[in-house]
């Protein structure tokens, strides 16, 4: 949109640049600029217009963007307008993406080159490495305690190795998913040595006060994310005589957004991993960027105005990159990541579907589907050009967030429930085959979350060590219903490294005494590269499942109607152990596919007739894309198909 204020300060702002820009070609740039240019001016003034510095502070977010475009690749550059043309790319069922940490993965950045091979064997094409930047050891939070934000731990290698690596990827087809952790820098960050040494500039990068009043203030409303090993969310700092907020771990400084310099820095950061190729940039902890007295200081307008402006900002100098926004909240809140009060996604393309992922762990436990058919429904409809990342597993634990009247709803008292899943999980409920670690437990508020490896938690560990063929089946039955559920259910499945394995918990976290206190680690294991070598060899549990996976993973590419685009529609039926629904191809051209999958260990009858009438089972065949094989239907009033236990079926109708 034109507008005059805002368009002759650009003229200034370009004028003040013009010695940079001079003979460089920037036509994309200017058209991009131009286009984006009142909104980023219309942010930016909500944000920081009552500041004097204002306008030096738009004019140095500006040269910024500038700066970066100049520094892009032309392959990249290229790359955008391909990706401008082509703008639900990302939509596609093609995609499948993977989760690892480059040492317990392949020990450095190198040593990935060689496994991505393995990937795409498996059908990857899509690789979230976790973080890779330099921290301090011992203090980096797996990573997300970043020291310094351009400079990649020497542990797994340089920038080079990771363009290099990024070049072999872009060959192979496969997108490059990197983390910038946008919420807080590690306490060893030169920004905060600097407001440690009493250097009031950088002390205004941080949340930063001489007593507790303020603090206390903030306590009343903030809810705390590691209770057990960082309670409170300020840390007293000697060197500084001062309290700095740290919501996450006590050396987590959390960043002050209320400071334009630190917006812009990080903008700088994420265009600078953009360059070196990251196709999609994962910002963590999104929920958290705003903090005031009186609230959670999670999900603030505030937040969604950082990261609209964000994705302004990345629009003009890197179009093609998307972004991942790592919200673990409420349905209501997690959807307006993609953008508030927009069509079009306007923050972060893709964001974690947390809920969709807690909803199948309780449908595990309770063999039951009536929560998660519930907390589906609860799932707003998500805008154009927006997308979920479906997992089962990740590095995090597992939160319990449903919602208290869905969860009444289904029958359950939500406080008895949610001790009921943990007790399952961590294996001290008497029939359960599970053995996860609590984690996070809240003894102030009773909450609790659950870590684990996904092999764990669905029973393998415990049917290995019985040495009970029959519940090794259950458990690898239930690891691949889980991933056919993330494969079809609509969105981008993210697969967590071994899982493809069956890899076990690893408790050698616990001789490490930095890690010992984080049960999280438990499913960090590096990865046993003998034990992937089985999967070649037929009959093994990793060849099971490999096999499996791959199998599964290559049928869903093969799926026009898996593509995501709001078209999925949820089916009731009478059998509280099944999970039903559709999925159609909203151009018409790949008709449609019923999804069922029985939660229970015991086959479930589903009843034919109701969905005949709802226009699926016109013939006595159909087609099962999931194992490539046709099923005969029943015919009559009570004609049932029978699902076998802990199996689900892609049928095509
Ligand atoms: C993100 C990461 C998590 C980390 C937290 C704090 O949520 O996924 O592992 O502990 O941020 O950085
Ligand atoms: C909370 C946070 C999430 C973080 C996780 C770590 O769920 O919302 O950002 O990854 O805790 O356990």
């Amino acid at each position: 949109m034109y507008e005059q204020v805002s368009h002759s300060l650009l003229n200034d702002i370009l004028t003040g640049l013009e010695s940079e820009i001079k003979d460089k070609n920037l036509q994309h740039f200017y058209i991009r600029l131009g286009a984006n240019f009142y909104a980023i001016y219309s942010l930016f003034h909500q944000l920081y217009g009552h500041r004097e510095d204002f306008k030096p502070q738009l004019h140095r977010l500006v040269r910024t963007l500038t700066r970066a475009y100049i520094a892009r690749a032309p392959s990249l550059r290229k790359l955008d307008q391909a990706r401008e043309k082509d703008h639900e790319w990302f939509l596609s069922q093609q995609w499948t993406g993977y989760a690892c940490y480059c040492k317990e993965f392949a020990g450095s950045l190198k040593g990935m080159q060689k496994r991505l091979g393995y990937l795409q064997d498996l059908g990857i094409n899509m690789l979230h490495i976790m973080p890779i930047l330099d921290c301090p050891k011992g203090r980096s939070d797996g990573g997300y305690a970043v020291r310094d934000f351009r400079k990649i731990n020497p542990e797994v290698g340089t920038v080079e190795d990771l363009d290099d690596l990024v070049r072999s990827m872009k060959k192979r087809g496969m997108l490059l998913v990197l983390d910038v952790v946008v919420n807080h820098t590690s306490d060893e960050h030169e920004w905060a040595c600097k407001a440690r040494e009493g250097d009031p500039v950088y002390q205004n990068y941080f949340h930063v006060f001489d007593d507790r009043e303020v603090p206390d203030m903030y306590e009343e409303s903030m809810p705390e994310v590691f209770p057990e090993t960082s309670p409170g969310n300020f840390t007293w700092d000697p060197a500084m005589n001062k309290w700095v907020m740290t919501v996450f771990n006590h050396f987590q400084w959390d960043l002050n957004y209320r400071n334009p310099a630190v917006f812009i820095e990080m903008v700088d950061i994420i265009l600078f991993w953009a360059n070196h190729g990251a196709d999609i940039i994962r910002l963590d902890a999104v929920a958290f960027l705003w903090k005031k007295i009186g609230s959670a200081c999670q999900n603030e307008r505030e937040a969604h105005l950082i990261l609209q402006l964000m994705k302004d900002c990345c629009q003009v100098t890197a179009p093609g990159v998307l972004f991942i926004a790592e919200a673990i909240v409420a349905p209501v809140e997690v959807i307006k990541y993609f953008g508030e009060d927009a069509i079009n996604a306007k923050e972060c393309e893709i964001a974690y579907n947390a809920t969709f992922m807690a909803l199948l762990w309780e449908a595990i436990a309770t063999k039951k589907t009536n929560l998660l058919n519930r907390g589906i429904r609860s799932i707003p409809d998500k805008l154009e050009r927006a997308t979920w990342l479906n997992y089962i597993r990740c590095h995090d634990d597992i939160g319990l967030g449903f919602d208290d009247h869905d969860i009444h709803l289904s029958g359950y008292d939500p406080r008895l429930h949610r001790h009921f899943l943990v007790d399952y999980f961590t294996g001290r409920y008497d029939s359960s085959p599970a053995r996860g670690v609590a984690f996070g437990v809240n003894k102030k508020t009773g909450d609790a979350r659950i870590a684990g490896s996904l092999a764990s938690l669905a029973g393998l560990e415990a049917a290995l060590e019985n040495n009970d063929p029959a519940a090794v089946q259950t458990s690898l039955d239930t690891i691949l219903l889980l991933h056919s559920m993330i494969l079809s259910f609509g969105g981008i499945p993210l697969l967590y490294y071994g899982d493809a394995l069956g890899t076990l918990n690893d408790t050698t976290y616990l001789e490490d005494e930095h890690k010992r206190d984080d049960s999280r680690w438990v499913h960090r294991p590096q990865l046993d590269w003998q034990r992937a070598e089985r999967r070649l060899i037929p009959g093994t549990l990793e060849y099971r499942l490999f096999q499996s996976l791959k199998k599964m993973i290559a049928a869903r590419k093969e799926i026009i109607a898996f593509a995501d685009h709001n078209n999925r529609e949820l089916i009731e039926v009478e059998n509280p152990h099944l999970f039903v629904f559709s999925r159609f191809d909203p151009h018409g051209i790949g008709g449609r596919v019923l999804v069922v999958a029985n939660f229970d260990a015991a086959p479930q009858a589903l009843a034919i007739e109701p969905l005949r009438k709802r226009g699926f089972f016109h013939h006595g065949i159909v087609r099962d894309l999931l194992r490539n094989d046709n099923l005969n239907i029943p015919h009559g009033e009570d004609a049932v198909l029978e699902i076998p236990p802990l199996q689900s079926y892609w049928l095509q109708t």
